[in-house]
């Protein structure tokens, strides 16, 4: 059993897990930038310059928190895209230095599959073949795994990932960032039936998404409603929001299963931390017979420990990437 330092600066968040190879986390802290909420969004630049002034803190922290000391370290691990360059650059120039100077392997992760393998911290025995739906502020991807290195992305949005149509209709209700989790909230004693928000891209055999118009159609909404009415019923209009955006993940997930007789569906990234979404995901696989596994709460919004979980297996392969690694910004599930 080996222990993996892992590091993950692609947003807003600088994290620093300790977790071995048999998936157990020791430690997995999260300083998160407050500092963004007064922008109503993540500023790259400031986010840069936080995860500078906070990496060295937060490792020193989880190191102690494992109650391990830099020599029990048996590799580093850090997520290279899709993220903010800026952002990126920091975790991976701080887990290099680090690399070179305790003489130990760098592993290269691509943030995405960080979020997919979120799920076998808790579920250490899952194996593809299974289908990913892979839902975060920038990313909204169906991919079905064959085996770890070989998949395919099978359903994309054409437009604004899930989390991010959560974040903007919370912005246009004027409601705090990020959106998902406060959407969440409200909905809660709200009516999903309150209005019939579109959902787009309908059919059995279309597994792409679009959030767009939904946008545009919620926006024309809330224009044309008084600020009392709207304030009165922002439960009832969270809750219809929410409903639409979680309708369209689940059917396209589900219908998918169904024709390609998917056994296991694995949900990852910050929206799987959706209350709905978990609850109508485990509804509807019990009807066809598939298991669904979602990670728990404090592995659902970006992490380290997720990060160190996708490197076990090169870790294990011993792929191994070399001092002249680089961060890349590149969207999608597609470095390995
Ligand atoms: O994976 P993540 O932490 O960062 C990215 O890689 O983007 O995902 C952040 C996204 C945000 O858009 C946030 O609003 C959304 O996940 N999110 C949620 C919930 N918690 C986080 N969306 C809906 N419901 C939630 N409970
Ligand atoms: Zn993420």
């Amino acid at each position: 059993m080996s222990k993996i330092l892992a590091f993950e600066t692609s947003c807003d968040d600088t994290s620093v897990a300790v977790i071995d190879t048999n998936y157990h986390v020791y430690a997995n802290l999260i300083s998160s930038q407050a500092t963004h909420e007064d922008f109503g969004g993540v500023v790259p630049e400031l986010a840069s310059r936080l995860h500078m002034q906070n990496i060295m803190k937060v490792t020193e922290a989880a190191l102690n928190k494992a109650g391990c000391t830099l020599t029990e370290i048996d590799a580093v691990a850090v997520s290279v895209n899709p993220g903010l360059i800026g952002a990126l650059l920091v975790g991976v120039s701080f887990a290099k230095g680090l690399a070179y100077s305790i003489n130990k392997p760098l592993i290269a992760v691509n943030h995405m599959l960080g979020h997919i393998y979120a799920n076998k911290i808790e579920n250490a025995d899952l194996e593809p073949p299974y289908l990913a739906l892979v839902v975060s502020g920038g990313h909204t991807e169906l991919v079905d795994f064959k085996a770890y290195d070989k998949f395919e992305i099978v359903g994309r949005t054409r437009d604004d990932a899930a989390g991010e149509a959560f974040d903007k209709v919370a912005k246009l209700l004027d409601l705090g960032y990020p959106g998902g989790p406060i959407i969440d909230r409200l909905a809660k004693q709200g009516n999903p039936d309150f209005e019939n928000f579109p959902r787009a891209m309908k059919g059995k055999d279309i597994f792409d998404f679009s959030f767009s118009g939904f946008k545009t159609s919620v926006r024309n909404y809330l224009e044309s409603h008084s600020k009392e009415f709207i304030n009165e019923h922002l439960s009832d209009i969270t809750a219809s929001v929410q409903n639409a955006i979680v309708d369209s993940l689940v059917s396209k997930t589900i219908n998918y299963a169904k024709k390609h007789s998917i056994k296991n569906i694995i949900v990852a990234g910050g929206v799987s931390a959706n209350s709905l979404l978990r609850s109508e995901m485990q509804k509807k696989v019990k009807k066809i017979s598939v298991n669904v596994y979602f990670p728990s709460m404090q592995y659902c919004m970006d992490n380290a420990a997720m990060i160190g979980a996708a490197a076990v297996d090169k870790f294990e392969r011993k792929e191994f990437a070399d001092l002249s690694l680089n961060a890349f910004s590149t969207k999608g599930v597609r470095f390995i």
